[in-house]
């Protein structure tokens, strides 16, 4: 049985206030039964996870670097992370890819030093508007999730989250077909690489605009195991909705 999972993506956004979010979303949260997951930015991960401290919500961050530590200048290690409270990291964001050049190779190396470090991978992949309306959805995401996945990566720790690159921020998601068609295909393509079992194992999160008013028919997709929400994660009371959607989903 794979356990849900609520992730949230500050990405660039949250000052030392901010932490009281979290506070309040912890407070929404305590009977759920879902995994509940917030990224900030890595200036608060430490101050985030000594406020969730002994309540259900885990605190990630939104990348890291392959190395432990060393000479690059601006960056953040998993082991690092881990100090500071995370559980979880994200790698692979279409934000990244674009923004900072990451290929697959480098984010599957990034989700092999959040597996020495002991974090959880949230492994992100999705096409663009273009490769969708060039009918190369499937190949681009079965390319990215075929490079970007390590080999021998642990089934528990290795999340999955499907970003079609034209839906974060935008206000704009797939259909619910579109949505049960790919992650259908992810799940299909993970037990061809990794085993029925092992792919059976790994939780599929959607993440795309995601909000309170569309989380309950998106969690209710076949293969959807959660979401990775930016907007709608920033506000507790709207994170605490889509957490509680996710938690009353079959
Ligand atoms: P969004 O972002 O929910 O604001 O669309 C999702 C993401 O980029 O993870």
């Amino acid at each position: 049985m794979r356990r849900k999972l609520a992730a949230g993506n500050w990405k660039m956004n949250g000052l030392a206030a901010s932490v009281d979010e979290i506070t309040a979303l912890a407070g929404m949260v305590s009977d759920t039964t879902v995994e509940v997951l917030i990224c900030p930015p890595a200036t608060l991960v430490h101050r985030a996870s000594s406020a969730a401290d002994g309540t259900p919500v885990m605190i990630g961050g939104q990348d890291c670097h392959i190395a432990e530590s060393g000479a690059h200048t601006g960056d953040v290690s998993a082991e690092m992370l881990v100090d500071a409270g995370a559980a979880y990291v994200i790698v692979g964001h279409s934000e990244r890819r674009a923004d900072h050049g990451e290929t697959d190779a480098m984010v599957a190396a990034k989700a092999d030093a959040a597996e020495r470090a002991g974090l959880g991978a949230i492994i992100c992949v999705g096409e663009t508007e273009a490769q969708r309306d060039a009918g190369d959805t499937l190949a681009i995401v079965e390319t990215q999730l075929s490079n970007s996945v390590p080999e021998g990566v642990s089934v528990e720790t290795t999340v999955i989250a499907y970003e079609p690159v034209w839906a974060i921020g935008t206000g704009r998601t797939p259909t619910l077909e579109q949505i049960a068609e790919v992650h259908d295909f992810l799940r299909a393509t993970l037990a061809a690489r990794f085993g029925e079992d092992a792919a059976n194992g790994m939780r599929l999160l959607y993440g795309g605009s995601v909000k309170p008013s569309n989380a309950a028919e998106i969690f209710a997709v076949s293969n959807v195991d959660g979401a990775l929400v930016g907007g709608a994660s920033l506000k507790a009371a709207d994170f605490g909705a889509i957490v509680e959607a996710l938690n009353e989903a079959d």
